[in-house]
């Protein structure tokens, strides 16, 4: 069976979209996959609820805990790979990760960033657009690698940027087609593995 492993840090709908997409495409027949595991940084995300009521195996690994940047991944990197992950998928997993870390799992560690990249790495991305004035905004699923934000483009989506847009309202139209982008890659990448 091919693991996948997601990385979440708030709400995790992104992982939801991903954990259902892979119950309703079937992608254990399909594919020989599933996801195995929820790993948050913080105890409180709203998306390890959902992990628990799936019964996927769910881990918080606080990074308050550690003394440094390094020291964090080298412990998420053992908790990741108890797990033998096909894939690595982080889902709104807030933390810059160390070379090391990305470099482990190269290949098969994907981020979805909420803006068209290579325009916006970084974060407050959706107020960025709209101060620049951009009439299109959308979502980008990408190969991570050692620069943040960064990497091959799996999939991205478009959406407009409308006249009375707020970053709030943005954020929305983007997040919705996040939903559909990241399973899609994901089960277009699960295929080739
Ligand atoms: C999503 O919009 C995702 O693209 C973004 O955080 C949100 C998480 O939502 N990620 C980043 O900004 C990473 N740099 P979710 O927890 O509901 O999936």
């Amino acid at each position: 069976m091919k693991k996948i492993v997601i990385l979440i840090s708030g709400g995790g709908s992104n992982m939801a979209a991903i954990v259902r997409a892979a119950q309703r495409e079937g992608w254990r027949e399909r594919h020989g996959a599933e996801v195995a595991a929820v790993i948050s940084n913080r105890a409180q995300a709203g998306g390890l609820a959902f992990a628990r009521e799936q019964r996927i195996a769910t881990e918080v690994l606080d990074h308050r805990q550690f003394a440094s940047r390094e020291a964090f991944d080298a412990e998420l990197a053992n908790v990741v790979d108890r797990h033998r992950p096909a894939l690595v998928v982080l889902a709104g997993f807030m933390r810059i990760l160390t070379p090391g870390f990305v470099q482990r799992y190269q290949g098969r560690l994907l981020n979805i960033h909420p803006s068209l990249l290579p325009a916006f790495p970084g974060l407050h991305t959706h107020r960025r657009a709209l101060e620049m004035g951009c009439r299109f905004s959308g979502a980008t699923v990408h190969q991570v690698t050692a620069e943040l934000d960064f990497g091959t483009i799996l999939e991205q989506a478009v959406v407009p940027v409308l006249p009375d847009d707020t970053p709030e309202s943005l954020a929305a139209r983007v997040l919705t087609q996040e939903h559909l982008i990241y399973p899609r890659a994901i089960a277009r990448l699960l295929a080739t593995l």
